[in-house]
């Protein structure tokens, strides 16, 4: 039974992703025309209805991955959070598909089901810190600020960074700060953090992101030798230290990059 919720899941990562990675541009098209129709028919809407819809969709897929059990706090802020406005402009019509869509510089918006799992994986709470790695759209960075003390995001793309940086502060996210640069090396001067996350799938857990982790704390990432092999992973630092790792399923996600070297 489990071994059979987890095919379907890669089925529907898979199909997901090939969505995603659909002629961006026909897509685009059909996204701006929608949405033109959308703004001239109901200008003030906040697609509430909508949303409501797409967390259930995402939490009976995170269900059928595994994780069953979802804090109500994190489908309200799902419910709360207007994804519509993290994603390009030709592409709002089609925010609240339980799907990851483009959002420039080969980067993707996460899709909701995947958010839903890893933060519910995360086991965020009101007093935490939280370091991401990849901000992308500043989505996943919109329901962590919503759960935790303050988030701490980095992106290696310049200007999604500053994209991300002006959109969350439009939509009022005080406890968020963005910065761009390689989310490898962590942000030392903001450590330690009671939770990591990695939104970018990588071969090894970046050390200096275990190094920056407090005791007690969690760090969730896609983990694997290659794309095709990536396992949403929970990596726990007990209270003294151990580390131990836990697999939950089989995910897809573009690369952690590196920073070349300087010089
Ligand atoms: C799946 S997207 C993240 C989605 C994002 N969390 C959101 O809510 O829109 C992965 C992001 O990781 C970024 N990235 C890749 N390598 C990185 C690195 N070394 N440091 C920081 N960001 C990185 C990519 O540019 C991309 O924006």
């Amino acid at each position: 039974m489990r071994a059979a919720a987890v095919k379907r899941f890669v089925l529907v990562a898979a199909l997901f992703a090939a969505l995603a990675a659909a002629p961006a541009q026909q897509r685009a098209q059909e996204g701006a025309q929608d949405y033109a129709q959308e703004r001239a028919a109901a200008p003030a809407q906040d697609r509430a209805e909508e949303r409501a819809a797409m967390v259930r969709a995402a939490a009976s897929l995170a269900a059928a991955a595994g994780v069953r059990r979802v804090d109500p706090e994190l489908l309200a802020a799902m419910r709360a959070v207007p994804r519509h406005r993290f994603v390009p402009d030709g592409l709002r019509a089609f925010a609240y598909r339980d799907q990851a869509l483009p959002i420039g510089h080969g980067a993707t918006i996460s899709q909701p089901a995947m958010v839903l799992m890893m933060t519910q994986l995360l086991e965020p709470r009101p007093d935490h810190i939280v370091l991401e790695v990849g901000t992308g759209s500043g989505y996943q960075a919109a329901i962590l600020a919503r759960l935790t003390r303050r988030v701490h995001s980095v992106e290696i793309v310049p200007e999604l960074a500053a994209g991300a940086a002006a959109r969350l502060a439009g939509l009022g996210y005080a406890n968020v700060a963005v910065r761009a640069g390689d989310g490898y090396a962590g942000w030392p001067e903001a450590a330690p953090f009671d939770r990591i996350l990695v939104t970018a799938g990588t071969d090894h857990v970046p050390p200096p992101l275990l190094d920056q982790l407090r005791p007690g704390g969690i760090l969730v990432l896609p983990l694997g030798r290659d794309a095709d092999s990536l396992q949403l992973t929970v990596v726990r630092k007990s209270r003294s230290g151990r580390i131990s790792r836990r697999r939950v399923a089989p995910v897809r996600f573009v690369p952690l990059v590196r920073d070349p070297p300087a010089g």
